[in-house]
């Protein structure tokens, strides 16, 4: 019982690190970003596959789209970007606050992720946004139905459509000690904001290899390189440094 309790206060007490992530962290395991080249997503306009106006027009297109994004899933795997951010669990209490829509940091072993911008492996309702179903294989047609009888659509959070889990992550940020910032452009918004909610004076790491406007001007640890190298050095300094 007294050990339960000490375990509890351990748990309790453990300092708070929120990581707020983007395509970058993915892009060593295979997966594209989307702003690092032509501007273009896998050969296609984000206007053209990403938005509500886009399902309007030409379902076919946006299933088939998401659908190739499914069936790539099934051939990346977590890097050790991901896999670094399972090891800071050993000594912090960590949130993942992610923007991408692959499931790599849950396969990497992470316990808590909350997805902005919607998953890949999920299906939603068009009549009923609550009605969210698991998929079991990578292929979402025309003519797959909810149980109310309307089409199934990806369940991603397009161009122009409400962040439900803003709120949710934007109290993630207030509670945090600390927030590591790894492969986003942070050219989105709302999730680009969110670093406004950390409490004043609170360490704030960036890895990315190039130059991201973060629009703070003091204070951020930049650690430039890519999120393998770069979050395997900062997730090793800080469990050392915990020790201390
Ligand atoms: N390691 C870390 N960062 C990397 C790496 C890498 N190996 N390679 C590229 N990057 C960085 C780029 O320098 C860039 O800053 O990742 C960032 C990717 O930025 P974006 O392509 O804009 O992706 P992201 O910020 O996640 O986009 C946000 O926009 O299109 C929408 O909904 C979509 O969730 C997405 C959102």
């Amino acid at each position: 019982m007294c050990e339960l309790y000490i375990l509890f206060w351990y748990f309790v007490m453990m300092q708070r690190i929120v990581v707020l992530s983007g395509a970058g962290i993915s892009a060593e395991s295979g997966v594209s970003t989307f702003r690092d080249n032509d501007g273009l997503w896998e050969n296609h306009k984000v206007e053209d596959v990403a938005t509500p106006r886009a399902w309007e027009v030409n379902k076919e297109l946006v299933l088939d789209f998401y659908n190739q994004r499914r069936k790539q899933l099934l051939d990346v795997k977590p890097n050790k970007g991901h896999q670094a951010l399972v090891k800071l669990e050993e000594q912090f209490n960590v949130e993942i606050i992610t923007q991408n829509v692959d499931d790599l940091h849950e396969r990497a072993g992470s316990s808590n992720v909350l997805h902005l911008h919607g998953e890949l492996k999920k299906v939603r309702s068009t009549i009923d946004p609550s009605l969210v179903y698991k998929m079991e294989g990578w292929e979402l047609k025309m003519g797959d139905n909810c149980p109310r009888g309307e089409q199934l659509r990806p369940h991603i959070v397009w161009f122009g459509e409400e962040v439900p889990n803003i709120l949710l992550a934007a109290e993630l940020l207030r509670s945090a000690d600390c927030l590591i910032i790894v492969g986003t452009s942070l050219n989105v918004y709302p999730a680009a904001g969110l670093i406004h909610e950390l409490k004043p004076n609170s360490p704030i790491y960036l890895v990315d290899p190039n130059e991201v406007n973060t629009g703070i001007a003091e204070g951020i640890r930049i650690i430039q390189a890519k999120a393998s190298e770069g979050l395997t050095r900062l997730v090793n300094q800080l469990l050392e440094k915990n020790k201390k």
